[in-house]
């Protein structure tokens, strides 16, 4: 017998180092938080989903045999549906549900809510649908899947970075992934007397809008010109004598690549003065290689370094979002900062 109720929750992510590489076939740190989106389906009479957004206070119902095309709809809609338009396309069969969404990740801060609904509302679905809670393997592949409808359904060419991590998570660990071959190591995330916080910038960024997609494009004609599938791949110097501004989006995505092997190495040895350093040089490669700050982010690292941060860089897309600082032993974290660590990827909470 399936369960008649499924709770699931899907989390929120940080990514400590390696920023726009991953649709870049690079490397990256990331890890999942604890805070995220839970996911609460019902089993309902009908061939009917049902929706309820509850921090937005908005609903949503649909025909579960016909949730609407890409594009159709805009923001949670077109995550709600397109999640379902694809489960169902890789096989799944879904049941008709009352779906409850409640989330306590700040929305549009860059820590990842769209990831962390897309996997919560897969993990819940499949379960009422009678489905196993995917082992690692098919992780990878439920990621692929939330990543389709965030490039088909939202509209927005983001990697795979988000689902991977909100996907994969480990207490204590931060994801050392590499988007050549996509596997993921887990990296021992020991920070003894600092502590990591995330503080947002109060700019709201949304990918579908921002110059993530620009940023993206601009990334394929660098690609183009110098005959490589990824910017990873490419040559430093040829890569120098690239007209600009592609040859600083192409040095950031290199020496970032670089960043996270020496942030892997420095948390190896305990070296948290080298972390710190290594996230103020993502930072400022992001701003003045990437051009993905804005003065708002700006002053969020400004307050972050006021309050005692070794280290402090945006985090996700840019152009808005959240900032994370590493705050030294007796930093006092501003007012609004979350504290942040590595917790548990996507799971299942409860069914019966
Ligand atoms: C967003 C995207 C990710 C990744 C980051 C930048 O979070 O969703 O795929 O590209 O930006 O590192």
């Amino acid at each position: 017998m399936p369960p008649s109720l499924v709770v699931a929750h899907g989390p929120g992510r940080v990514n400590l180092i390696g920023e726009h590489t991953d649709y870049n076939g690079g490397l990256a740190l990331p890890f999942a938080i604890e805070r995220g989106v839970t996911v609460t389906a019902a089993a309902a009479p009908g061939g009917e989903i049902t929706v309820q957004a509850r921090d937005l206070g908005e609903e949503d119902t649909f025909a579960l045999a016909d949730p609407g095309r890409p594009g159709d709809h805009e923001g949670w809609r077109a995550f709600a549906r397109g999640t379902v338009a694809e489960l169902a396309a890789a096989g799944a069969d879904l049941r008709p549900a009352q779906v409850v969404v409640e989330s306590d990740l700040p929305h549009g801060a860059g820590l990842s809510s769209s990831a962390a609904l897309a996997a919560g509302l897969c993990l819940a679905l499949l379960g009422l649908a009678g489905e196993a809670e995917p082992g690692p393997g098919d992780r990878h592949e439920l990621a692929r899947l939330c990543s389709r409808v965030e490039n088909d359904w939202v509209g927005a060419q983001t990697g795979l970075l988000d689902q991977l991590a909100a996907l994969c998570g480990e207490p204590g660990r931060a994801l050392r992934i590499d988007f050549r071959t996509l596997a993921v190591e887990p990296v021992p995330l020991e920070l003894a007397d600092r502590r990591l916080v995330v503080l947002d910038s109060g700019a709201a960024h949304t990918h579908a809008g921002s110059g993530y997609n620009e940023r993206r494009a601009e990334c394929k004609a660098a690609c183009a010109r110098l005959g490589v599938e990824t910017l990873s791949e490419a040559d430093p110097a040829a890569a120098d004598a690239l007209p600009e501004p592609l040859r600083r989006r192409a040095r950031h995505v290199l020496t970032e690549n670089t960043r996270v092997k020496e942030m892997v190495a420095a948390l190896e040895v305990g070296d948290l003065g080298t972390a710190g350093a290594l996230l103020d040089a993502s930072h400022a490669s992001l701003r003045d290689d990437y051009d993905a700050s804005v003065p708002a982010v700006e002053r969020a690292v400004e307050a972050l370094k006021a309050a005692g941060a070794t280290g402090a860089r945006m985090v996700g897309g840019g152009f808005g979002g959240a900032v994370l600082g590493l705050l030294g032993p007796g930093a006092r974290a501003p007012d609004r900062a979350l504290a942040v660590a590595p917790a548990d990827g996507a799971r299942v909470l409860s069914r019966r």
